[in-house]
């Protein structure tokens, strides 16, 4: 099956789980493993595990309750543009299998941000096991660079009040030009806009935590920039990382296809990255990291080199859902009884 197709056949079932009474109760007591000792509050948030959906699967608020109760501790919609958008041509995801990888080349189809809200109406307040809702903000493909923060104000507006956090995306690879938006200045400028703007919304007293997701092709140079930027701008946390332009590692016809990687291949330049943020950041901000984490003990790897939270894709595309229980459980079999 074509993987797109399957991705969004597995999204609708899920999506029709919602609509079923008594499903999402069944989920949950199928999949979902709930326990105190896995909760990380952070943020201002409660988590009930460490273990969340990356962006990109969910990208129009089909199914986050659905994923809410399989046992996610986050579920990361998007990325949504302000206004609907139809991506690249199909097709622009490929496997990789021999590598337990993936490109894809999506570059952001997207029902917009109206769609998106609407969507996330019944959702919020509603996660089952009290999952955390983010929401990942990006740039219509048309509209030019100089005009980005305008896009991530427009969805922040939309989504503000239907989300527990929101997330910069300045680094998928498959939106023209969007990367450069990492630079120092650029950066620090477009944070400081969609902090000002996130710093006046009324949400009854409560900041909405607001995070950037950084690309594993920054060199530390790069990366300490973001990290700079993001500190002066006072965003609350950065996730780490994104797909990645470079092939090491990866052979064979499906490695030539344009778009960013992710999965086994990405892992070890996505942990190298979060063990830099970590440690440059010296507990100012937490740091959520993804990237190629297949098994538990990827998580755990993440989780160790300082990450807070972690969040999964590509795992999740060749392990199924099993793979959140065996992290789980992965992790509670460190802590200690109560
Ligand atoms: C098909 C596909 C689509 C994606 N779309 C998005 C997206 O819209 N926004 C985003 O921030 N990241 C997107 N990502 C990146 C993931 O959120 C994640 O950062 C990356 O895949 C690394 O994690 P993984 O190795 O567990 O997949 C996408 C990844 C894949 C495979």
């Amino acid at each position: 099956m074509d993987p797109e197709d399957a991705h969004n056949l597995a999204l609708r079932l899920l999506g029709l789980a919602e609509q079923v009474p008594g499903a999402l109760t069944l989920l949950e007591r199928l999949s979902a493993v709930r326990d105190d000792r896995l909760v990380v509050e952070t943020m201002g948030l409660r988590f009930p595990n460490p273990v969340g959906l990356a962006a990109g699967l969910d990208k129009n608020g089909i199914a986050p309750r659905a994923f809410s109760a399989l046992g996610f501790g986050a579920v990361e919609i998007g990325t949504v543009t302000p206004r609907s958008q139809p991506g690249n041509p199909r097709p622009r995801i490929f496997r990789l299998p021999e590598h337990g990888a993936l490109i894809n080349r999506m570059g952001f189809p997207s029902r917009g941000a109206s769609s998106a809200r609407a969507r996330l109406q019944h959702v919020t307040g509603h996660m089952p096991g009290g999952g955390v809702l983010g929401v990942n903000l990006g740039k219509n493909a048309t509209t030019p660079l100089e005009a980005a923060a305008d896009d991530y104000v427009t969805v922040l507006d939309a989504l503000h009040d239907r989300a527990d956090y929101a997330v910069v995306n300045v680094s998928s690879p498959n939106t023209k030009g969007l990367r450069d938006l990492q630079e120092r200045r650029a950066l620090e400028e477009l944070l400081r806009r969609v902090v000002r703007r996130r710093d006046g919304l009324s949400r009854h007293g409560r900041r909405l935590p607001l995070l950037v997701k950084v690309a594993p092709d920054l060199d530390e140079a790069g990366l300490s920039a973001a990290l700079e930027a993001a500190l002066a701008a006072g965003v609350d946390g950065i996730v780490a990382t994104n797909t990645t332009l470079s092939r090491d590692g990866v052979s064979g016809a499906g490695a030539a296809e344009v778009g960013g990687l992710s999965g086994a291949p990405l892992r070890h330049r996505a942990t190298d990255v979060v063990h830099f943020l970590v440690r440059e950041a010296a507990g100012r901000l937490p740091i959520v990291g993804a990237g190629g984490i297949m098994r538990p003990e990827h998580a755990l790897e993440k989780l160790d080199a300082g990450a807070t939270l972690v969040q999964i894709y590509t795992g999740l595309i060749y392990s199924g859902p099993a793979l959140l229980g065996q992290i789980c459980a992965a992790l509670l079999s460190r802590r200690p009884t109560r």
